[in-house]
């Protein structure tokens, strides 16, 4: 009872008017991973009282249990706070919570497009890191009023006042002026809510123009079709108004328009300026993409607002289920998590060694390991993914283009006139000291350096162009490792550019294994093609029988092992009748088998889709 009287009360504020443009706030946090993004939010909708104490739990916006596992965001999350401030005014503050990681910064980049400020938020022991300046950029191009915060200052071994300075003279400001918070313990975190309302512009509209929104996400839900969540910028938006998709052309009734608290909770109306939901009677995903813009079907707007793109997925593997008889199943799972995530694509495909199966597009690899996670979680299935690819653009001699997303399907070489493969902008952060490891491990990496530059006397900025295929092989991890974990990565595209490639193929007793083949520089085949096969020696369990693996260019054998015959029985070695050691060891083995492709009569598990992709770091 208690609780209905207060989810009454909750909803009659929120749809209690804020009087007029001047009192309303479009902001966004962004931040390098981990460094308290979320935490933030949390402690803001508990000053605003946006969410009841007694409710809150850790990172209230991350929805999804992978999110709070994993601590990342991936959706985005809008809630509207109202906050009373100093000078005695209601203010309606629309926090829109933005997924920080790289794969998804075409979404944090429309996320942004509908704010009018951001919080950049900057962990006090860690300094700004590569995430940080590229979101930071994607702000100052939008135009978008700063509010730096300097985080985590409650830890003893943080530095807030070198950070504050490093910020400042990055931003070109005084280092009094970012703030210092403990989003953890809450401290600062008033300051915070006023420097919104005193620092960040109201949003400007014209209440009687036509109606311009900008869908900034969205979401399927499975009885009321797609919820747009938009940002009104003219115009007003009321319950039954017939609206229409600008890049689609797509007419449609809205079911119900409201706000998020952060629960969806109907006002019946939206106007210019707020930030709200629409539910449309869709059932496709499609039709209403991140960027476009919503307007009314009977006086659409003249002028669509700018930065909308067709997101392109950038990474590809095949999913094959490990026992052939669960296709049906996840051909299901497959379209029911595309319903709810429209830049994850998937088509139908059939090798000739590893059966049915289907090709999947991912924004980038922490997508791809979010999407095979949530098959495997969410709908039980155990699937064998083959080596992840980037997409390619394959120039024929007869002038056509042909996008190659599957290395196996590459056009036959006379084909060929050229191949372009995709290239990042990198951006890398470091202290000073590893300048010289970073700048070895890039050197290794096909890159071309732009600059470096210094942020503050101990940290440097370094860029480059760097292919994709280098990046999602491990560039991360061994910044990491040459950096002591010191070093952040963080890149865009950028174009896609000519490389001299041949396709690697690989032959597992004499038969070609599609799932295995990649694309590999020229110079770096006979190496690779050596190492590809050791990798796999190690990690194809022996059979009764030999086993030769070999690595091919165009036909011709390049490397080879082979991998002898087994001839002890596996649990010969459990002497004496241990029952409970074999038993252990058949249930190991079991476990294996479960995510293992038996091609021919060869059993090779997960793992020696992966290893291949795994490269020897020159560490002279
Ligand atoms: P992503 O969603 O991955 O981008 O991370 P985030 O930026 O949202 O970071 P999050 O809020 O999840 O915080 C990361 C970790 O830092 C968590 O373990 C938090 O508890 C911790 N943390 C956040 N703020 C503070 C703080 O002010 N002090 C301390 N000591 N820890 C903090």
């Amino acid at each position: 009872m208690e609780n209905e009287e207060y989810e009454k009360g909750l909803v009659v504020k929120y749809i209690q008017k804020v009087q007029g443009l001047e009192h309303i706030r479009n902001f966004a946090i962004i931040a390098h991973i981990d460094h308290g993004k979320s935490t933030l939010a949390d402690r803001l909708l508990e000053l605003t009282g946006t969410v009841e104490k007694r409710k809150m739990v850790e990172q209230f916006l991350d929805r999804m249990d992978l999110e709070r596992e994993r601590g990342i965001t991936i959706k985005a999350q809008p809630v509207r706070m109202l906050y009373t401030a100093r000078n005695g005014k209601v203010h309606q503050l629309n926090l829109i919570d933005t997924p920080g990681h790289v794969d998804f910064s075409y979404e944090v980049s429309r996320s942004l497009a509908a704010c009018e400020g951001v919080l950049l938020v900057v962990d006090a022991s860690q300094g700004m890191e590569a995430q940080t300046i590229a979101n930071l950029h994607l702000a100052l191009e939008q135009g978008l009023e700063v509010i730096p915060v300097i985080n985590k200052i409650d830890l003893t071994i943080s530095n807030p006042d070198e950070v504050r300075k490093e910020v400042a003279e990055y931003l070109g400001i005084s280092p009094e002026i970012p703030l210092l918070v403990s989003a953890k313990e809450g401290t600062g975190v008033h300051a915070v809510l006023e420097k919104i309302v005193e620092s960040i512009p109201p949003p400007k509209g014209d209440l009687n123009a036509p109606l311009k929104a900008l869908v900034f996400g969205s979401e399927y839900d499975v009885y009321r079709g797609i919820v747009a969540h938009i940002r009104i910028f003219d115009g007003k938006l009321s319950l039954h108004q017939e609206m229409l998709f600008l890049s689609t052309g797509v007419h449609t009734e809205a079911l119900e328009v409201g706000i998020f608290t952060p629960e969806y909770t109907p006002t019946g109306e939206l106007k210019a300026g707020e930030v709200g939901y629409v539910v449309t009677n869709l059932k496709e995903i499609s039709v209403c993409r991140v960027g476009d813009t919503l307007t009314e079907a009977r006086r659409p707007t003249s002028s669509p607002l700018p930065g909308f793109q067709k997101v392109k997925p950038m990474v590809f593997c095949g999913l094959y289920p490990a026992q052939e008889e669960d296709y049906e199943k996840v051909r299901e799972a497959l379209e029911k998590l595309s319903l709810n995530d429209p830049s994850f694509t998937y088509e139908p495909e059939r090798s000739p060694v590893l059966g049915f199966g289907f090709r999947c597009g991912f924004l980038g690899l922490l997508h791809m390991e979010i999407v095979q996670e949530r098959l495997e979680r969410e709908f039980s299935l155990d699937l064998v993914a083959t080596l992840p690819n980037v997409g390619l653009k394959v120039i024929l001699r007869n002038g056509k283009v042909q996008e190659v997303e599957n290395p196996a399907l590459l056009p036959s070489g006379g084909e060929i006139l050229r191949i372009e493969e995709p290239y990042m902008r990198a951006h890398i952060t470091a202290p000073a000291e590893y300048i010289g490891a970073v700048m070895g491990l890039m050197c290794q990496r096909r890159t071309d350096f732009i600059k470096m530059e210094y942020m503050g006397p101990r940290r440097v900025l370094l860029q480059y162009l760097v292919p994709l295929a280098e990046v999602i092989v491990d560039l991360s991890p061994r910044l990491k490792s040459v950096s002591h974990g010191y070093a952040s990565l963080d890149y865009v595209y950028e174009s896609h550019r000519p490389s001299d490639l041949v396709r690697l193929d690989v032959l597992v007793k004499g038969k070609m294994v599609d799932g295995l083949c990649l694309m590999v520089p020229r110079e770096q085949a006979y190496m690779k093609g050596k190492e590809v096969v050791q990798r796999l020696k190690e990690e194809i369990p022996r059979h009764l029988f030999e086993v030769p693996i070999q690595a091919a260019i165009g036909g011709r054998v390049i490397a080879r092992e082979t991998i002898p015959a087994l001839r002890k029985h596996v649990t010969g070695k459990c002497y004496g009748g241990d029952i409970t050691r074999k038993r252990k060891l058949w249930e190991k083995q079991r476990a294996g088998k479960k995510r293992m492709k038996i091609i021919g009569e060869v059993e090779i598990p997960q793992n020696a889709f992966l290893s291949v992709l795994r490269r020897k770091e020159n560490t002279s």
